[in-house]
């Protein structure tokens, strides 16, 4: 088990995020009861664990699929711009789309990415984020579930990365100020 205690506080524990997602499962499964057509959209990385337990709690007929876009770089900060590094494999014209995101920060990601999205002529286009800071939102996101609002601060684990790293942790935790102070050189 991949702990790092010394350079992680823990925000949300392991056990947390499980209970979280039957919870979302359960609603998720509600609204997509009378549907076969339902594709499952993880973004990559950052939502490559939550969609492997999600979609394991989920009983549906579902098929999986996903994509990458870039708005990060190394760092801190998002950048306005975004990327697509790797396209579906699959269509998604008149089928059910639920996109599986692991954060929503600005929102520019999504925001550039339902559109896209949208072009492919799909039935509907739905999104559960496993985290949400709302205060650092640009652009307003409608989002059906969402499994924790979470402060201002910069999480790793449970998918997410500092520069790669971390994204095996457990658990979504804080980094130590200490850390990124003396990777990135500054307060
Ligand atoms: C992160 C995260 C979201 C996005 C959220 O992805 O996974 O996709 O940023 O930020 P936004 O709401 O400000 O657009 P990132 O580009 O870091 O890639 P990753 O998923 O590979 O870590």
């Amino acid at each position: 088990m991949v702990t790092r205690p010394y350079v992680i506080d823990e925000m949300i524990s392991a056990k947390s995020i499980a209970a979280r997602i039957e919870e979302l499962c359960r609603e998720i499964q509600k609204e997509f009861a009378d549907t076969d057509k339902l594709v499952v959209v993880g973004l990559l990385r950052g939502s490559f664990v939550f969609i492997a337990d999600l979609v394991r709690e989920l009983d549906l007929p579902i098929e999986v699929d996903f994509l990458e876009a870039s708005s990060y770089g190394d760092g801190m900060e998002s950048t306005q711009e975004v990327r697509i590094l790797k396209d579906l494999r699959g269509g998604i014209e008149g089928r059910d789309v639920l996109i599986v995101e692991d954060i929503i920060d600005t929102g520019i990601t999504l925001n550039y990415l339902t559109n896209y999205l949208a072009g492919k002529n799909p039935r509907s286009v739905k999104i559960v984020t496993l985290l949400s800071k709302p205060a650092r939102r640009v652009v307003e996101i409608p989002v059906e579930w969402m499994g924790f609002e979470i402060p201002d601060k910069f999480v790793v684990g449970y998918g997410l990365d500092f520069g790669e790293q971390y994204r095996n942790l457990p658990y979504v935790g804080v980094l130590k100020p200490s850390m990124y102070t003396a990777i990135l050189g500054k307060e």
